[in-house]
């Protein structure tokens, strides 16, 4: 019934006398879009035409208007359907209510003036209502298939309610476990993170972005936030042009290549020059380099917040600033609709800037399909929010998403004909802490515990399973989540109450054949806000698994976290360590099948694993010192090697690698060569290995780092099967920006070669690059 009402909303919307100027426009335009094919600027002639047509008859007002983002907890929240009359509302975050978003809606597109429809945003991070993996989990699956099916379904389900703009992928390249960011991305790698973000911009955009089940795509957050100094949330970064080229710029290059329609500004000051209002990144490296013609959004706040970094002398000339740079909407912060309109008759702001900017946002809109299609069926979301579908495929995500770190004696998987397994841990019961920070559309109780995963597993067997918490962990200050997700109170309140719970889960660990500790970070523990000055387990976790391990017992570590904890004594003690991040909904299904061997662990690590937080920053494609072999002697208290390199993850069976060859030994600037290399599962089970291939500049005009990953595939093979796996390495992809020559280039000269199943690979062979001819 609903949807007949909006289809005849819709109707009348088109057929309104009235407007019969825009309708025209409209109705021309509607034909055309049907013939519409999103291409790489995401803008076509017809749509040109009508944005200009529309634009020409926007007051000053409406323009700065559609250049506002409100937010139902930001200022103006309360006053939006008087703005929204007035033609003055571009986007609306986090409204999720689809009766809401199309009552809102309908003010928009029949009641203002020019009737131009809202774009409804929301952070759809990792999933919406059914939770996926977080990012981090995501690049750990080492499949680029694998996240753009993930970011698929959860554009499906986001669409349903009238979503049609997540602020996602985030893809800055981070290398310092303490940032509680690291959580949202794709890890240190800017190969590995570049298509990784591809693959998500894929996954929401769809291959029709006016599709009612696509939504836009927001990178951010453009760039640099991942350095931020000391780990810091929203400190600044100090980041050398070679490093902004080579690293943290790729991976945005790589999404605009993929057609992402628009990107967000970065809160932190860049080398001086806050993000937000930085002209170098937001017009001549984004606009005029890259050729990106989408829709710049400043994040939340930003714009204001130049003048909190002390660069702005005023919050008029903050909004000034913001706009010259090239921000084209402004969350939730009302300083350009306060100061715009007074800054053009300053002549502060030129109107063509205001136009650009609008044309952005209008065009954003067309691409959607909203001037078409502005109002969500209601029907649709009863069918996707949390079907079995968009289970199943969360459940087999977060699977393939966890890395398998230590298996002694080959403890893992578990047999089902256990006698008794012990279960503890802090997060054995709770339904939020296993689905990460970027959970804001779901709801906790749709989430499968690990003690619910592992009952309904050993269902039919005769196995029983003891659970208890054994400590509480306590969460330190609120989170920026807290009013969606507040902190349980604890339960154990006095000392006594904590020694007896503590006491209780060691003796049940006693009891049991096999102990499984479910170890790591609540929650809001990693995300914004969510830095850390240590990465110990936060607790008496550390305490608890101790005291698990001096009993004796063969005992499994499961680790829940959005960036690598301390577990170097684990490493050594406990016999087995599987990593399954914050695995979502599904989180207690899909480690119950870890466990049990019902899937196979095949993730590989998308971040250096420190010792501790004494190493951080840490990564594997550092340049080569004078010492380069010894890691002992860079630190005299400890190591300087990592505990687990980058790439790195066992499986319950073994691989071999042989016979690395090149289709040939020398090859020109410009063009590709094969490199091969034969796998064959040396196990007894069927499952996944990453073949990863790595590289080394000899010599050339700077130096280069030790290793660099320029391809890798995630592969399935059964017992005995054996496989010759080729991966093209495009000689583009050796390239680098050059210091000396402030240009990038590929470099003539011999470069190394390893394939391998993580950074430390040992398969070697060398390729010449010679001149172009
Ligand atoms: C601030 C965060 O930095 C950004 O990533 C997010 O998209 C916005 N808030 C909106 O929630």
């Amino acid at each position: 019934m609903a949807s007949l009402s909006l289809g005849s909303q819709s109707r009348r919307f088109l057929f309104a006398g009235v407007l019969c100027c825009l309708l025209f426009a409209a109705d021309h335009v509607t034909a055309a879009a049907d013939k519409v094919t999103h291409t790489r600027q995401g803008s076509t002639t017809d749509a040109d035409h009508f944005v200009d047509a529309l634009l020409a008859r926007m007051t000053l007002q409406e323009k700065i208007g559609q250049m506002s983002q409100i937010a139902l907890n930001s200022p103006e929240g309360p006053k939006r359907d008087e703005l929204i009359l007035h033609g003055e509302v571009g986007s609306m975050l986090f409204v999720r209510d689809p009766q809401e978003i199309n009552r809102l809606q309908h003010l928009a597109v029949e009641k203002s003036r020019l009737h131009i429809p809202i774009l409804f945003g929301f952070d759809v991070v990792h999933g919406y209502r059914t939770v996926y993996p977080v990012p981090l989990a995501l690049a750990a699956s080492w499949d680029p298939a694998t996240v753009e099916k993930a970011q698929r379904m959860a554009a499906r389900e986001a669409s349903s309610v009238g979503i049609r703009w997540t602020f996602a992928p985030m893809v800055d390249i981070a290398r310092d476990p303490r940032w509680g960011r690291m959580m949202e991305g794709a890890g240190e790698d800017p190969y590995l993170g570049s298509r990784m973000a591809e693959a998500q911009v894929r996954g929401f955009q769809g291959d029709d972005l006016s599709a009612p089940d696509s939504i836009m795509a927001c990178v951010k957050h453009f760039a640099g936030y991942g350095a931020a100094v000391g780990g810091r949330d929203y400190d600044s970064s100090d980041i050398s042009d070679e490093q902004m080229q080579n690293i943290y710029l790729p991976p945005f290059h790589a999404t605009v290549h993929a057609g992402a329609a628009s990107v967000m500004s970065a809160y932190m000051d860049l080398n001086g020059v806050p993000a937000t209002g930085n002209r170098w990144l937001l017009h001549d490296v984004l606009r005029k380099d890259w050729g990106f013609h989408g829709l710049v959004v400043s994040d939340w706040d930003s714009v204001p917040s130049l003048v909190t970094h002390g660069f702005a002398a005023t919050p008029e000339d903050a909004a000034v600033r913001a706009v010259n740079a090239g921000v084209d909407m402004e969350m939730t912060s009302t300083s350009f609709r306060t100061y715009l309109a007074d800054a053009v008759k300053k002549k502060l702001v030129t109107e063509s800037t205001i136009d650009d900017a609008v044309r952005s946002i209008l065009l954003a809109k067309y691409k959607l399909g909203l001037f078409k299609n502005p109002y969500v069926s209601l029907e649709r979301s009863q069918k996707e929010l949390v079907s079995p579908e968009q289970r199943s495929v969360s459940r087999a995500i977060a699977a393939k998403t966890a890395v398998l770190l230590r298996n002694e004696n080959h403890l893992l998987p578990l047999k089902k004909d256990l006698r008794t397994i012990a279960l503890i841990g802090p997060l054995i019961e709770s339904q939020p802490d296993v689905m990460g920070s970027w959970s804001l559309g779901a709801h906790p109780q749709d989430t499968v515990t690990v003690v619910e995963g592992l009952k309904r597993s050993l269902a039919s067997t005769g196995t029983k399973l003891l659970a208890t918490k054994g400590v509480e962990i306590e969460r330190g200050q609120p989170s920026i989540f807290d009013d969606q997700f507040p902190s349980p109170k604890p339960t154990l309140t006095t000392d006594a109450q904590k020694q007896a719970e503590f006491n209780h889960a060691i003796d049940l660990v006693r009891q049991a054949d096999v102990a499984v500790l479910v170890l790591g970070e609540a929650q809001t523990m990693s995300g914004e806000r969510a830095s850390r000055s240590t990465l110990t387990l936060p607790g008496k976790q550390e305490q608890l698994l101790e005291a698990a391990v001096a009993t004796g017992k063969p005992l499994v570590l499961v680790l829940v976290n959005g960036r690598p904890l301390n577990i170097t004594w684990a490493s050594q003690h406990v016999p087995a360590i599987l990593d399954v991040w914050y695995p979502g909904t599904e989180a207690g299904d899909a480690i119950a099948d870890l466990l049990f061997g019902d899937a196979v662990p095949g993730g590989k690590l998308p971040v250096t694993w420190p010792r501790s937080v004494g190493q951080v920053p840490i990564y594997y494609a550092r340049n080569l010192t004078q010492i380069p072999n010894d890691p002992d002697t860079r630190y005299w208290d400890g190591s300087s090697a990592p505990l687990y390199p980058f790439g790195y993850g066992l499986s319950y069976t073994t691989f071999s690698l042989s016979d690395l060859r090149t289709s040939a030994k020398a090859v020109q600037a410009g063009e590709s060569v094969d490199v091969s290399i034969d796998v064959r599962n040396t196990g007894s089970v069927i499952a996944d290995e990453v073949v990863q291939l790595y590289t080394h500049q000899r010599a050339g005009s700077a130096s280069r780092p030790v290793r660099e990953l320029k391809g890798f595939r995630r592969i399935t093979l059964k017992p005995s099967e054996r496989q010759t796996v080729t991966l093209k390495l495009d000689t583009h992809d050796l390239g680098f920006w050059s210091t000396q020559t402030r240009s990038r280039s590929i470099e003539p000269g011999v470069f190394d070669l390893w394939v391998g199943t993580d950074s430390n690979a040992t398969e070697h062979t060398t390729l010449e690059v010679t001149p172009q001819r």
